[in-house]
């Protein structure tokens, strides 16, 4: 089976490490950009380079955003623990980023290389700096496959908008405007994809440190999720957004008209879905991901944590 090349840009996080060991077993991984987002950079770029080395993977990790265009950094420190990886402590990594200049490598690399697909699970930051840098960037990519915003009004941060759109609404509106192929995974669909303490006591039967390390990746999100939803399992966001490059025969998507809205009181972060069909406002920019095999997708995120 042939990998999709892909770039990973996030902010670990604990899905998003679940991403990276996920991209690893099921894409082609060009390269990881990390962005300030669930914790502060240096946090995420680190957790980025443990998660390198826990896995023996040789790819560069180059450091972005350490903050959003506009107003102050959210953080997410209550769903993913002080430093991001919840209680999982890793070695230090023998290798640090590769550089600081995100922005800079994801324009050269996807100059030096056309049709890589770009899947973004933390805030837009970097990726709307890119785009502003080099529009084309938009053309040359196969698509950007994001795990932001939402379908259907859900939000987590409000009742509205998801964290990773409302922690830099005016990169997501830079994005969604940008002209690129665009995929969007949002909590409409990720809310569907579950994993829990179950899955994490299988992890720990595998007997190796990837297995070990999931293992408590998903006992510190259950354990989040039984507090603030009184139920067993979290949604793994971010490896919706992989999986939906390699295995996209596993998700139902619609094209559609999104809008990222950046002022509103009781709004901001919000992402409008225009679902009138033949009366939307505007032609669809976007492919919207409705429905998933959930089973099959977490299948795959298992199947690639047990050959790792
Ligand atoms: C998204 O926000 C972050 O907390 C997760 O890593 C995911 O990317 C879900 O709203
Ligand atoms: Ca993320």
């Amino acid at each position: 089976m042939s990998r999709p090349r892909m770039i990973l840009d996030c902010d670990p996080g604990v899905d998003d490490a679940m991403a990276i060991i996920t991209a690893a077993r099921w894409a082609d991984l060009v390269g990881i950009t990390t962005v300030a987002g669930n914790v502060e950079l240096e946090h995420t770029t680190a957790n980025a380079c443990r998660i390198r080395e826990l896995l023996g993977l040789d790819v560069e990790i180059h450091a972005g955003a350490s903050g959003p265009l506009v107003g102050a950094q959210e953080f997410a420190h209550e769903v993913h623990g002080a430093t991001g990886l919840g209680d999982l402590v890793l070695p230090e990594p023998n290798r640090s980023a590769d550089s600081n200049n995100a922005v800079e490598w994801l324009v050269e690399t996807t100059r030096s290389e056309e049709g890589i697909y770009l899947v973004p699970v933390g805030p837009l930051t970097n990726v709307a700096l890119a785009l502003r840098a080099d529009p084309d960037l938009a053309r040359r990519v196969a698509s950007i496959t994001l795990m932001g915003g939402s379908a259907q009004g859900v939000g987590n941060v409000t009742p509205v908008a998801e964290f990773n759109v409302y922690a830099d609404p005016e990169a997501a509106d830079e994005v969604f405007r940008s002209g690129a192929p665009l995929a969007m995974l949002g909590l409409n669909l990720t809310h569907q994809v579950r994993m829990g303490s179950m899955h994490g006591r299988e992890c720990a039967t595998f007997g190796t440190p990837v297995g070990d390390a999931m293992a408590q990746l998903l006992e510190f999100y259950a354990v989040f999720h039984l507090a603030e939803e009184q139920i067993e399992d979290g949604p793994v966001h971010d490896p919706c957004a992989v999986l939906a490059v390699t295995h996209p025969h596993l998700f139902t998507t619609e094209a559609r008209s999104v809008h990222v809205e950046v002022d509103g009181t009781h709004t901001r972060g919000m992402t409008v879905v225009d679902e009138r069909g033949l009366r939307a406002d505007g032609p669809a920019n976007c492919g919207v991901a409705y429905e998933a095999d959930a089973d099959s997708l977490v299948d795959l995120v298992m199947q690639a944590v047990r050959e790792a």
